[in-house]
């Protein structure tokens, strides 16, 4: 499963790509709007670091503006994917981009229906919310595993982008589903890393080193 930040920092990409895991960037208007700078700069300085697809989300609300906006935004690089919400003026969206040769990631999906349209529209990517569904006391996850079994049983190449990702476990939920991506925060990427074991394993190992003997 591959792993992406769901960050529109420039400086947690940065410091994700150098830890050589993390593959692609997504990002939204909330992301944006916390970024604090122009959405297009941020997106090209992004794409400058990071090789795999970056996904910039467009606002309009009918399917015109979006492939205008979306168009604008593969002009930004070419590792860029295209954002529309799942919607019926989002799919026409998907379809009209698809169709030009510009990748799109169908956002705000909350169930396997949802997803099954995305594919049939063409989209590159899909993007259930898990944490979203959490929060209102719905197994997001649960989505996912239908949206792994509706695409497999069609063989649908759609590639099943988990978001709205709180925590470590979520990530290991999908990897064992096998969804594709993972598009986490900064913070969950960090804790990933993290294992009171490993921190007091290294400790052991060091104080163990210090009495080994050594040759002057
Ligand atoms: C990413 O593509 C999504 O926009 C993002 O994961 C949503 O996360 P949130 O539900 O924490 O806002």
């Amino acid at each position: 499963m591959e792993l992406f930040l769901d960050t529109a920092s420039v400086d947690e990409v940065r410091h994700g790509a150098e830890t050589g895991l993390i593959s692609g960037v997504t990002t939204n208007p909330t992301l944006a709007a916390k970024a604090g700078r122009d959405y297009n700069d941020v997106l090209k300085e992004i794409c400058s670091i990071i090789k795999g697809p970056v996904s910039a989300e467009t606002v309009s609300l009918d399917a015109e503006g979006m492939v205008k906006e979306g168009v604008a935004f593969s002009k930004i690089a070419k590792n860029i994917v295209v954002k529309v919400p799942m919607t019926v003026e989002g799919m026409r969206a998907c379809q009209r981009l698809t169709k030009k040769g510009i990748k799109v990631n169908v956002t705000l999906v909350f169930s396997a229906n949802q997803a099954l349209l995305a594919a049939k529209s063409g989209a590159f990517m899909v993007s259930p919310f898990v944490g979203r569904l959490d929060d209102i006391g719905k197994i997001g996850m649960e989505v996912v595993r239908e949206i792994k079994q509706v695409y497999d049983n069609y063989k649908f190449t759609t590639q099943i982008l988990v978001a709205s990702v709180r925590n470590p476990i979520h990530v290991l939920d999908a990897a064992k589903i096998g969804a594709d991506i993972a598009t986490v925060p900064y913070s969950v990427f960090e804790q990933l890393f993290k294992h009171t074991l490993t921190d007091a394993g290294i400790k052991k190992f060091l104080e163990d080193w210090e009495k080994v003997p050594k040759k002057k």
